[in-house]
């Protein structure tokens, strides 16, 4: 696992975005796999302003979302289609007929989750999978005690989860109880694995997913099994790792690998 602790969670988000976009340049035909939450915001502002500087283009690209909440259509304002649209689709040139995510309000949500997981699959699964990192140790929707093997699927919503997203509701009742989520094994499948967090509110996750035991207790810790697995960090989020020095020695500031 390689760990890139930035002095400040800009650098660290310009390092993620920053990745993503030479991804792009090397793969123009990426499968991307795109998270969303507040961490992602101010990656895929960088990435439209790479996008307006001629430095990235999604033309080619193909996108697969972690998640969305089960019961909320596209147009929903707490959609996560909304989102990304939002924050990124409708700002650089991605063709939408190739930009992804589960359709909250399909009649029968556990036949989306398997049409979802098929869909990545024909896809050749995702080369570059983009993960936030929930406070309790979740990626996508993959809350404590998900199936380290799991597939797309629904889950149902921790209540620390709920409070979490709150923000984005008018009513803390309307926050959705269940998504579909990817899978920890279909993230698993994926090429390349980059897990951004930074802020206090992370610090114990972290050390759980990079230092803890593998255990469905903190699901991103499975990232420990990965072979191309990055953890971007700032500061605040580094705080309760034990091996510092060590990760501060191989990756000064973040930066290129020193020795
Ligand atoms: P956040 O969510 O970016 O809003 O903190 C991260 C996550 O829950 O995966």
């Amino acid at each position: 696992m390689k760990i890139l602790i930035h002095p400040s969670a800009q650098k660290a988000v310009d390092c993620v975005a920053d990745l993503l976009a030479a991804r792009l340049r090397n793969d123009p035909a990426s499968v991307l796999g795109l998270a969303t939450g507040g961490t992602m915001e101010a990656v895929y502002a960088r990435l439209i302003a790479a996008h307006r500087a001629g430095q990235a283009s999604f033309a080619r690209a193909t996108s697969f979302n972690l998640d969305e909440y089960v019961g909320l259509a596209p147009d929903h304002a707490g959609s996560y289609w909304r989102y990304m649209r939002q924050h990124l689709f409708d700002q650089v040139d991605i063709d939408p007929s190739r930009a992804h995510l589960p359709r909250g309000d399909a009649a029968d949500p556990e036949a989306e989750a398997a049409r979802y997981e098929a869909a990545i699959v024909a896809a050749g699964d995702i080369g570059f999978q983009l993960l936030g990192l929930g406070a309790n140790g979740h990626i996508g929707f993959n809350e404590p005690t998900s199936s380290l093997a799991s597939l797309t699927r629904i889950k149902t919503l921790t209540r620390s989860t709920r409070e979490a997203n709150a923000r984005y509701y008018d009513r803390p009742e309307d926050v959705p109880h269940l998504a579909i989520t990817m899978g920890i094994g279909t993230i698993m499948r994926a090429q390349e694995v980059v897990l951004l967090a930074y802020g206090a509110a992370k610090s114990r996750a972290v050390a759980a997913l990079i230092e803890g035991p593998i255990s469905a207790a903190c699901p991103a810790s499975i990232l420990q099994m990965h072979r191309r697995a990055t953890v971007v960090i700032d500061e605040a989020a580094a705080a309760d790792l034990t091996l510092r020095a060590y990760y501060d020695e191989v990756h000064p500031k973040g930066g290129p690998a020193a020795i």
